[in-house]
C-alpha cells in the first residue's frame, strides 16, 4: 500500500509529465468501507465506516495561458475533461469528468469561483468496488478547490456539497455516508454518523488483535442502474404509510403493526433498515468495548438482512460471507458482510489480526474454487480523511 507522501510525489510527477511543470496543489480524499450501517443513511439511520488508505488525488497549477478553462487529466483515463467557466457547467461527456463537474458548481453555487486550471488526478481506490471512489474523487475536488481559492469550507457543508454533485451530475440518488467519511474520516477511528441530526462521533479502533479484511469479489457494481433508487423508493413507501417522515421512527413493534399497510417488498426492505439501524448502534458499543465477538455476530446478521430482506447481494458477496463462516472465530473470523451499496464490489471481514495470512489465503483460495473468479484482499486501517498534501 502506498504511502499518503510517496502517492503524492507520484502525482506530481506524473503532473510534471503532463504538463511540463511542477504542480502548486495537491490534494487528496480517502475511498472507505462501510463496518456496519447498510442503506440506513438515507432512512435517517445510524452508519459505521471508516475511511481506508486508498486515495483519490489531485494535483494543478494555473493555466500558462490564463484561460477560464478547468482542465482534467488523469492516470486512469485517456479522455481529457474539460470544464469551461465561461458557460453554465452541466453534466456532459466524459462521464468521470461529471464528478468534478458537480462540485465546481457548487463552489459556483456559493460564491466562490476557482478559476482555470490544470488537473492532474490519481487514484488508488479501486472503481466501481464499492469503495466509494466516487466519492473520495468528488471531496478530493472539493478539497482541491478549497486549497486553489483559500477557502475552508465547514466540512459538513463540504460532505453535503458533495452529495449534491453526485445527485445532480452523476444521476445517483446516494445518501450521505461516503461525502461525510472521506472528508470527516479520522486515522485509527470509526465514524459513528446520525444521518438524521448529521451529528457525528469517532470510536477508537486501535486493538492490535484485530484487523479489517476487505474482499473485493471483482464483480463490478453500478448504482446508477435503478436498483439503488428503487430501494430508496421502497423505503419511502413503508414510511409513508406508516405515517412517519422516516424509517427512522419505526420500532419493530410499530412495523409489525403496521404490515398490512404496505407491500410484502417493502415491508421486508423495512425489516431490514429498522434491524440495521439497530444493529449499527450496538456494533458502535462493542467497538468501543473491543467486544469483537459481539461485533461480528451483528455483522453476520447484516449480511444476512441484506441478502434475503434487502436483496442487494449478490452469489459472489454470499460465497465469500459462507467461506468467511465456515472459518469461524475459531479460525480468527469474527464476522463478515457484504459492505457498500451491493450487487457486487467488496466485503468487509472482522478478524484476529495473528490469523490475517492464514484468512486471506483461505477465502482467496475457496473463493478461486467456487467462483473461477480471482478475489483482490487487502487489509487496511482506518485512515484519515480529506487532507490538502501541497498549498
Ligand atoms: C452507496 C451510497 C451510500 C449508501 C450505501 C449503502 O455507497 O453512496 O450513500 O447508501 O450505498 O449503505
Amino acid at each position: 500500500m502506498q504511502k499518503l507522501q510517496d502517492l503524492a510525489a507520484h502525482v506530481a510527477t506524473e503532473f510534471e509529465k503532463v504538463y511540463g511543470r511542477p504542480p502548486r496543489w495537491i490534494a487528496a480524499a480517502p475511498g472507505r468501507v462501510n463496518i456496519i450501517g447498510e442503506h440506513t443513511d438515507y432512512n435517517d439511520g445510524f452508519v459505521l465506516p471508516m475511511a481506508i488508505e486508498f486515495y483519490s488525488m489531485m494535483a494543478a497549477d494555473r493555466p500558462v495561458d490564463g484561460r477560464e478553462v478547468i482542465t482534467l487529466r488523469s492516470t486512469l483515463e485517456t479522455e481529457v475533461a474539460t470544464i469551461d467557466l465561461s458557460r453554465p457547467v452541466v453534466p456532459t461527456t466524459p462521464k468521470w469528468g461529471n464528478y468534478p463537474r458537480g462540485v465546481v458548481a457548487g463552489f459556483q453555487a456559493w460564491g466562490i469561483q476557482p478559476g482555470g486550471l490544470d488537473v492532474l488526478l490519481h487514484s488508488t481506490v479501486p472503481l466501481g468496488s464499492g469503495l466509494s471512489s466516487s466519492a473520495a474523487l468528488e471531496v478530493c475536488t472539493a478539497t482541491l478547490l478549497e486549497a486553489v481559492t483559500g477557502t475552508t469550507l465547514d466540512p459538513v457543508e463540504k460532505a453535503l456539497l458533495c452529495q449534491k454533485a453526485e445527485h445532480d451530475y452523476a444521476g445517483v440518488p446516494c445518501g450521505i455516508m461516503d461525502q461525510f467519511i472521506s472528508a470527516l474520516g479520522r486515522e485509527d477511528h470509526l465514524l459513528l454518523l446520525d444521518c438524521r441530526t448529521r451529528k457525528t462521533e469517532i470510536v477508537p479502533m486501535q486493538d492490535p488483535s484485530v484487523a479489517l479484511l476487505i474482499i473485493n469479489t471483482n464483480v463490478k457494481h453500478e448504482l446508477s442502474g435503478g436498483e439503488y433508487a428503487e430501494r430508496r423508493t421502497q423505503c419511502e413507501e413503508a414510511a409513508r404509510n406508516l405515517g412517519v417522515a422516516s424509517l427512522r421512527d419505526v420500532t419493530a413493534g410499530l412495523l409489525e403493526a403496521g404490515k398490512s399497510k404496505m407491500s410484502e417488498t417493502a415491508y421486508r426492505r423495512a425489516r431490514h433498515v429498522i434491524g440495521e439501524i439497530a444493529r449499527t448502534v450496538q456494533a458502535a458499543q462493542g467497538v468501543r468495548h473491543s467486544d469483537w465477538p459481539t461485533v461480528g455476530r451483528l455483522m453476520a446478521a447484516s449480511h444476512a438482512a441484506l441478502r434475503d430482506d434487502y436483496e442487494v447481494s449478490c452469489p459472489e458477496l454470499d460465497a465469500v460471507v459462507e467461506i468467511a463462516e465456515a472459518i469461524g472465530e475459531k479460525g480468527g473470523v469474527y464476522g463478515c458482510r457484504m459492505t457498500g451499496g451491493g450487487f457486487g464490489g467488496c466485503c468487509v471481514a472482522l478478524v484476529k489480526a495473528s490469523s490475517l495470512d492464514a484468512i486471506t489465503k483461505k477465502i482467496a483460495t475457496d473463493y478461486k474454487a467456487r467462483t473461477g473468479i480471482a478475489a483482490t484482499i487487502f487489509s487496511s486501517r482506518p485512515a484519515a480523511g480529506a487532507t490538502i498534501l501541497k498549498r
